[in-house]
């Protein structure tokens, strides 16, 4: 029942789309290249899925055709668009395509070809019945229009006494071939609502649908309330209603009609105006602009929203624009009721600026060499979460001092340049060495190191560095030799990092490899971690807590099915609610790997992994395959406004339930918000992470994310 309502509030959408033919989608359709490569069975615009746009472009064709007879369609999109195979481009294969867009979209499996072999749900389908009038006749002049009729004719011919030739005609065969008569119309529209001075059209189908002639004859009831042109564009002339009919030319008797009430003339839409014009998006984010219709009394305010790459992004029919991968493309809105208004937006989909490299720090930004000695400054990209810090090293003069990939400067001849290091991701971050090069002193020794830090504190795991500075700037060799005196409580490598073993303190020393009486000491302080960190069989548990998400996965062969005591403690809360008046159950619980890999994968197909990865966890990385989550109710945004998520978010803890996924945590848990999802925590742990306001991630200090 669902699934009908879903087909034909889509396909309205559709059909209005194709009767205003919208600029936008019209270039859409025009920019579909031609290719010989055949295309996926309702692909039209071979983007990968066959949805709406695909059923909308074979509306905008069947339109196109059926007015001027042109076709926009390569015979790729043709054969595509043709779904079942009639050699006919119509609303009975842009209604397939909707049918199988709601199909799909509810979670059907098979692919298009699947679906249509394997007697689909035919609900919007037209299964052909051809209705054959054998309107045979033997005379040999065959005058009906609905059936070739060849007649053979064997004459004997009797010769009589009075020479008279008597003809009698014994055998006659007749072989029909047989032009099916029209014998059903169906409309997409019965009744159409329009204003004085409006136009609307319904799409006609006529059954069967091999007959060759399909002509259209079109009625008003009464000219003064609204005319009807030979094409079925109704036009509103004064407010009443009538009757329009089409008419069969081919067998005039079959016929449908269609209620037609106009109403006062309303306001047209004259201006569209947008709250942006730009978006900056990061893949996975989403935006919206606010709309505006002027003047305010316009009574149609629908709007249809197009994206001119989808690959780049996806526009809801709300207008909720989602970045799918980089790049930049624009999303068009035009007003239904004014098909000539529409305003772009220009979208670009990138990273955020957060996520690019935007600071370079330098352990110095000033160096004295020999000619021919050596010196190396270490390079620290911020923020450490972007993955690219990779390094770009230039000189401003190779003749005074080179310097390699690795960022190692030599100096050539005396002088003074600049070293620049720039980053590879983003390259308008610079940081600059200044380099003087002396004469030679091979003399020189190190007399002095100075450290950035004297002391550290860090925790179990933890690392941190101590950047060096060997005086005089002049020796060549600044080589450092650094050790711990306790193993245990702190690691040191070659380069200085240092990294917490135990908790306690101990001593690091770097010492000149030139001069190794010359030494410096950090006193570290390794503290116990804040979280006790346990892996138990891959298993992360953190403070005695089972923890699912991005950042730690669980086994593929761990299956535990549901939890015993998250069943009990959930009844328990089911039947709270219930003496409220709310009914709170069970709608999924427990998850294995592979079933969770089947849900992603699907949701994968029809969103992009970025979209999916907001809302759907990867195999592996499910808290539902710990048996100790639980959604309920309806698991999507309806649940949101209801009285038992309300109830939920308020009483969840009290049977040691979290709201898993909280509003406003989005960044943190790497989650939209989930109301209807809860984990079991058990009652103390869950009430001290309700009252902490904390997502879980927060409350044991971890994160959530693919590394
Ligand atoms: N919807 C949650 C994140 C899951 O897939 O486990
Ligand atoms: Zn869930």
């Amino acid at each position: 029942m669902k699934k009908k309502k879903i087909i034909t509030m889509t396909l309205a959408v559709g059909l209005s789309t194709a009767a205003v033919m919208n600029n936008s989608v019209k270039n859409i359709v025009s920019s579909i290249t031609d290719t010989t490569i055949v295309q996926k069975m309702g692909d039209v615009n071979n983007d990968g899925f066959v949805d709406a746009v695909d059923a909308t472009s074979i509306l905008i064709e069947y339109a196109s055709l059926s007015t001027d007879g042109k076709s926009t369609f390569s015979d790729a999109e043709k054969k595509s668009a043709d779904i079942n195979n009639d050699g006919m481009i119509d609303a009975v294969d842009a209604s397939n395509v909707l049918t199988y867009y709601a199909y799909a979209s509810t979670g059907g499996q098979l692919s298009m070809e699947e679906w249509i072999n394997t007697g689909q749900d035919t609900s919007t389908t037209v299964t052909t019945t051809t209705t054959t009038s054998t309107q045979s006749t033997t005379t040999t002049t065959t005058t009906s229009t609905q059936s070739t009729t060849i007649t053979t004719t064997d004459t004997q011919s009797t010769t009589t006494t009075n020479t008279q030739t008597t003809t009698t005609t014994e055998t006659t065969t007749t072989v029909t071939v047989a032009n099916p008569v029209i014998s059903d119309i169906r409309l997409t529209r019965y009744d159409i609502d329009i204003p004085v001075g409006g136009k609307d059209i319904s799409y006609v189908v006529m059954y069967p649908e091999n007959a060759p002639d399909k002509s259209e004859i079109w009625t008003t009831s009464d000219e003064k309330i609204a005319t009807v042109d030979s094409l079925g564009y109704i036009t509103g002339i004064s407010e009443g209603s009538c009757t329009v009919t089409v008419q069969s030319a081919n067998n005039p008797s079959v016929k449908a009609e269609i209620k037609v009430t106009v109403r006062k003339a309303t306001d047209r839409a004259k201006e569209i105006k947008l709250s942006k014009y730009n978006m900056n998006l990061s893949v996975g984010g989403r935006d919206a602009a606010e709309v505006t219709l002027l003047p305010e009394s316009v009574e149609n305010k629908n709007l249809v929203w197009v994206s001119s790459d989808m690959g780049i992004v996806n526009v809801s029919p709300d207008g909720i624009v989602t970045g799918l991968s980089e790049g930049t493309c624009i999303v068009t809105v035009t007003s239904v009721d004014n098909p000539e208004l529409s305003a772009d937006i220009n979208v670009t989909v990138g990273r955020s600026t957060g996520d690019r490299i935007n600071e370079i720090r330098l352990s110095k930004y000033e160096m004295n060499i020999p000619v021919g000695g050596k010196d190396i400054s270490y390079v620290t990209m911020l923020p450490e979460s972007v993955a690219n810090k990779d390094e770009i090293w230039t000189t401003s003069d190779e003749k005074i001092a080179t310097v390699d990939s690795w960022g190692n400067v030599t100096g050539v001849s005396s002088g003074t340049c600049t070293i620049t290091v720039t980053s590879v991701d983003n390259p308008e971050i610079k940081a600059d060495i200044k380099v003087t090069v002396g004469s030679e002193n091979s003399e020189n020794k190190i007399s002095e190191i100075r450290l950035s830090k004297t002391e550290m504190n860090i925790s179990v795991g933890g690392k941190d560095i101590s950047y060096v500075t060997m005086l005089p700037e002049s020796v060549a060799d600044k080589g450092e030799i650094w050790t711990t005196s306790d193993p245990k409580i702190a690691t040191v490598d070659s380069l200085g990092n240092v990294t917490g073993v135990s908790a306690g303190t101990c001593t690091i020393t770097v010492t000149s490899s030139n001069n190794t009486e010359v030494k410096a000491d950090i006193k570290v302080n390794v503290a116990k971690p804040a979280h006790n960190f346990q892996q138990i069989n891959g298993i992360t548990y953190i403070d005695g807590i089972l923890v699912a998400n991005k950042s730690y996965s669980l086994p593929s062969t761990y299956d535990p099915g549901m939890d015993a005591t998250t069943m009990t403690q959930f009844s328990l809360l089911s039947a709270a609610a219930s003496k409220e008046g709310l009914d709170i159950y069970l709608s999924s619980g427990y998850r294995s790997y592979s079933y969770q890999s089947g849900i992603y994968n699907n949701y994968v197909s029809y969103y992009g992994k970025a979209v999916a990865d907001t809302f759907s966890a990867r195999a592996g990385h499910s808290e539902h395959q710990t048996g100790l989550a639980i959604d309920v109710n309806s698991a999507d945004d309806s649940f949101t406004d209801t009285p038992e998520s309300a109830w939920l978010a308020e009483h969840a803890h009290e049977f040691g339930f979290i709201i898993r996924y909280p509003k406003g945590k989005e960044n943190i848990t790497g989650y939209k918000y989930e109301p209807w999802h809860i984990r079991y925590l058990g009652v103390e742990k869950a009430a001290d992470v309700y009252n902490s306001g904390l997502s879980l991630e927060e409350y044991l200090g971890i994160d959530s994310y693919y590394h």
